[in-house]
């Protein structure tokens, strides 16, 4: 792909704009701009799935802001067990730097990409660093290792969604550790957005309850995103914008139900538009089984570890393609979000208008804490309607999408792992303190 900010497909974002307010919007657009910079290196480098990535003593040189002279340096990777690129060298410094990218109006991605180990003199551990966007704190006080070891993978990636206004030609991303500590960033991809993605929902029956809605130009960063009942979706894999989807086998809480697959449906995008999500997605599902007995019994529990104090948007993609489900009523459920009711009776075929359509619901959550500062688990439920409401006593669930919403003080950060801590999943008595509001919305990130 190009890493230049071309203007190409502008036509396509128009053309969107013009026909967002119809409900059909089936057009696929590749990013106006695509940028992805490999930090510390000095020459072009192709990734691992073929993108290029351009080195930052080409092009996107920091600017230093040196405290006692001390400038940033290009490090190599003193342990290279990880893909090469953007991951063996990485910019390091004790003084802040800041990134300038060229971007244009519209919604932007930014991910981040860490590899936690010796860089030069400088200790995996002793790492602290705080990383701003524009107006936005993304990052405080962030150990790259410690999420590193929480998350048991030697690199990760940290995506948020950001608007950019009218005026802004640049997007200014900085680093500033913490007093004697370092900070450091091995890549970084820019990549515009379709202006919808995760703005609201242009589907006929969303219901719009607000209460205390972020403020329209919040700021998002991805927890999780996942393919329900299938495997990981590579960021090459995607609509263009180059995002990862995991496989939820680990995030399940209770039966694993079962995993319905229809390889040779081709989902057809009357209701979303088709770069919502990849139609892999939408071939595998996660539902409870043909004993509909058995699934009165049990609730379809997904367990979402999160930060307390802040709103979270839930996108759940859905996509019937069973024979069996056709008519409205025919596999009808409730949606719980946080133990709340987010859901009486969801009806995916009376959402989409019929099977092999993919349809999502938004749905935001409140979670504070007594002590803002901590971690819990956010449940995801889903169980059967009652007899006599459905045909099929059973649930669906395709897709999950979660994201933290920045709060007033445009702050995203939360607290780092606690090296200490048990896995997630084991800490119930902790959701007991919630306080919790659900409500279905439209956000502008
Ligand atoms: C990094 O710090 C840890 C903990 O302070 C220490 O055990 C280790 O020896 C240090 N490694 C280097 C290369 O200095
Ligand atoms: C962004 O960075 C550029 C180049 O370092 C600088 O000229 C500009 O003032 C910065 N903008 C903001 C809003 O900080
Ligand atoms: C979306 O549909 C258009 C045709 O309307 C097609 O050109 C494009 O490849 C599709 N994009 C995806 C991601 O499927
Ligand atoms: C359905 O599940 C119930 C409860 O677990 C069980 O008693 C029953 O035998 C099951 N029926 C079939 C047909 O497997
Ligand atoms: C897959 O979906 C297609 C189109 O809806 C349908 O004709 C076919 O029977 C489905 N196959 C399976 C195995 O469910
Ligand atoms: C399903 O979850 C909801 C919300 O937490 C709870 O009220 C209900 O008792 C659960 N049902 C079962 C069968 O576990
Ligand atoms: C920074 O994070 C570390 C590790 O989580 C913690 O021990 C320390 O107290 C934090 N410092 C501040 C100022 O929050
Ligand atoms: C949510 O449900 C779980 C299990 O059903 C329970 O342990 C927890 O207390 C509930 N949390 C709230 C806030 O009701």
């Amino acid at each position: 792909m190009n890493t230049e900010p071309v203007l190409y497909l502008l036509s396509c974002f128009l053309l969107h704009l013009l026909s967002s307010r119809k409900q059909s919007t089936a057009s696929a657009c590749a990013p106006i701009y695509n940028l992805a910079v490999d930090c510390g290196a000095t020459s072009p480098q192709t990734g691992p799935d073929g993108r290029s990535w351009t080195g930052d003593h080409l092009k996107y040189a920091p600017a230093e802001q040196p405290i006692n002279g001390q400038k940033s340096i290009s490090a190599t990777a003193s342990n290279q067990a990880v893909a090469r690129v953007p991951y063996y060298v990485a910019r390091v410094s004790t003084s802040p730097f800041s990134y300038s990218f060229p971007v244009t109006s519209g919604q932007t991605f930014i991910r981040l990409h860490f590899y936690p180990t010796d860089y030069s003199e400088f200790n995996r551990s002793s790492s602290f660093f705080h990383v701003t966007a524009g107006d936005f704190t993304l990052l405080s006080n962030f150990s790259a290792s410690l999420t590193a070891d929480y998350l048991n993978r030697d690199v990760f990636v940290k995506e948020f969604c950001l608007n950019i206004d009218q005026e802004s030609q640049k997007l200014n991303i900085t680093f500033i550790p913490v007093s004697n500590s370092h900070a450091f960033v091995n890549g970084i991809e820019v990549v515009s957005m379709p202006i919808i993605l995760y703005s609201g929902n242009n589907i006929d029956n969303t219901r719009v309850i607000n209460i205390d809605l972020p403020p329209t130009n919040s700021a998002l960063e991805t927890m999780y995103r996942l393919n329900i009942g299938g495997a990981a979706i590579s960021a090459n894999d995607d609509t263009g914008m180059f995002r990862s989807w995991d496989s939820d086998d680990s995030f399940l809480a209770s039966q694993t139900g079962v995993v319905p697959v229809n390889s040779s449906i081709q989902p057809h995008y009357s209701k979303i538009p088709n770069y919502t999500a990849p139609g892999e997605l939408y071939k595998t599902a996660r539902s409870m089984g043909t004993n509909g007995t058995k699934n009165m019994m049990y609730n379809l529990t997904w367990s979402l570890e999160v930060d307390t104090g802040f709103t979270y948007l839930v996108r759940l993609h859905f996509c019937e393609f069973e024979p069996e489900i056709q008519v409205d009523n025919d596999r009808e459920f409730k949606i719980y979000i946080a133990n709340q009711t987010a859901e009486e009776q969801a009806d995916v075929i009376l959402w989409s208008g019929g099977n092999g359509i993919p349809v999502y619901r938004d749905y935001a959550v409140n979670i504070n804490y007594e002590n803002p500062k901590t971690k819990t688990n956010l449940l995801i439920a889903l169980h059967p309607g009652p007899h006599g409401m459905t045909r099929y006593a059973d649930a669906i669930l395709n897709g999950l999408e979660l994201f933290k919403i920045s709060n007033s003080d445009n702050n995203l950060a939360g607290p780092n792992p606690n090296p200490t801590f048990s896995p997630p999943n084991q800490e119930p008595e902790k959701a007991l303190m919630i306080k919790i509001t659900v409500y279905t919305c439209k956000i502008s990130c």
